[in-house]
């Protein structure tokens, strides 16, 4: 049956999820204070790259499944609101931020009943919801039934990954309101897909955790490449190695300039900052390391280059990718950007490529020059990096591509290239974690 809902922030998370709740059956509002973003949206189009969500967001659309608007005002309550605002990075650059997430709760007091749920699905601090109920209840001068179900949506598959989920997690006070969003999921639960119902704070640490093991486990791997490239071991080989273990497995065990996304860096910056507060800071300090391992794998692919290059100013280098990861042109933290920026710091003349975010560099770094052409990129270059590993990049021919270069020099900064291919065109090719240089 069809469930009234509401989505609040239209970011990522909540423009995937209004267009998944459509998806499913339902009545959907998705509300954000944007209107260039609602306008956008109502007009059947996203404003970031996210394969297949545009084409559901237009059926959804035609079938006057879902609307988006600036304005709280609804003319009907909904049965469930879903609160998707960000919490980014605060100024100090260590908890998250959680304003938008309470400033949603206020104005949703007004127009929330008693059987309205409110669902908190955003990635907040361990104590965040039973905050965010007194407060709204306060407000509303009603018991306001809130909830917790975290996303563990993936760039790139955001929508495949909404709808197809691994596992739901509810995580409730009472009774009436994960009945509610056990309503919601029906069609997908109805599948047999896992469910997991906890308490509150367990549902809100459930995301954090899982974040923090998937950067910890990318970490790991590039703490291993750097051991490989002093004692002339091989990390692509190890991690296939031990991946063979199912207790270890051999998912996120690539190793290259590491992870970067509005998610992994940001949460466990988050979660040390929240563990301290609560006075067990040093159960996850642990996760300093994770993300100092992941800086400094940024820090020495400029060294790599500096060894190879010498003196940088004015050496040409080209960056393959400027996303965070393929299938998405978010750069938010994005390593090979990052690279990208502290070789045009250090005086090089960087060159940009990117198949799908070069537009959303916008002016923003004038200090590196954009190229959409990848053989025009890739003229006269000194240096050539692969930062992201499109598949574009990956099918590449090294021996055409040679010929446009200056300097037949690439770093593999995600280890996807054929070593012996490119090695048989004449590159000397530098694999991160490999000692396969020639
Ligand atoms: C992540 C979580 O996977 C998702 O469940 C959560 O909801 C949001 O955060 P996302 O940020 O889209 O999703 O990216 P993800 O696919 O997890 O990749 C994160 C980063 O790790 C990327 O920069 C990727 O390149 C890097 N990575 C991943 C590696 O360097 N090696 C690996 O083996 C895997």
């Amino acid at each position: 049956m069809a469930v009234k809902i509401c989505v609040v922030g239209l970011g990522y998370l909540g423009s995937t999820h209004a267009v998944s709740m459509a998806n499913l059956g339902h009545d959907v509002i998705g509300i954000d204070l944007d209107s260039a973003k609602v306008n956008l949206l109502n007009a059947g189009r996203v404003s970031f790259y996210e394969p297949g969500l545009e084409s559901s967001l237009q059926e959804s659309l035609s079938r006057g499944l879902v609307r988006f608007q600036t304005s709280f005002k609804m003319a009907e309550t909904p049965d469930v609101v879903f609160v998707c605002v960000g919490t980014p990075e605060s100024a100090s650059h260590k908890s998250a931020d959680t304003s938008h997430v309470f400033s949603a709760g206020e104005s949703l007091t007004n127009v929330i009943s008693r059987d309205t749920v409110v669902v908190g699905k955003s990635t907040v601090p361990v104590g965040t919801a039973a905050l965010l109920r007194e407060r709204m209840s306060a407000v509303a001068g009603l018991p306001v039934h809130l909830a917790w179900n975290p996303e563990f949506l993936r760039e790139g598959t955001a929508l495949e990954d909404s709808l197809n989920p691994d596992r739901i997690v509810i995580g409730s006070w009472d009774d009436y309101s994960s009945q509610k969003l056990k309503e919601v999921y029906k069609p997908i639960l109805d599948r047999g897909t896992p469910l997991v119902e906890v308490d509150v704070p367990t549902a809100e640490l459930v995301k954090v955790a899982a974040n923090a093991f998937l950067a910890t486990k990318v970490s790991f791997i590039n703490a291993m490449a750097e051991v490989a490239e002093v004692s002339g071991a091989d990390a692509v080989e190890l991690a296939k190695a031990i991946g063979y273990d199912d207790r270890i497995g051999n998912k996120f065990l690539r190793n290259g300039i590491g992870f970067g996304g509005g998610c992994l860096p940001k949460d466990i910056r988050g979660f040390v900052a929240r563990a301290e507060e609560l006075g067990v800071g040093e159960a996850v300090s642990f996760l300093r390391d994770v993300d100092a391992i992941n800086q400094r794998r940024r820090a020495w692919v400029v060294t790599l280059a500096e060894q190879e290059l010498g003196e940088l100013k004015d050496r040409k280098i080209l960056m393959l990718g400027l996303s965070f990861k393929p299938e998405t042109d978010d750069m938010r933290d994005s390593p090979a950007l990052d690279i990208a920026l502290r070789l045009a710091r250090a005086g090089a003349k960087v060159t940009v490529h990117d198949p799908v975010a070069l537009h959303a560099l916008g002016d923003k770094h004038p200090e590196l020059i954009g190229e959409q052409d990848l053989s025009a990129a890739a003229m006269d270059q000194e240096l050539v990096i692969l930062g992201t590993e499109w598949s574009e990049y990956k099918s590449i021919d090294p021996a055409s591509f040679g010929d446009l270069v200056a300097n037949k020099l690439i770093i593999d900064g995600r280890n996807v290239l054929d070593v012996a291919s490119w090695q048989a065109a004449g590159w000397r090719l530098i694999a991160l974690g490999r000692n396969v240089h020639n």
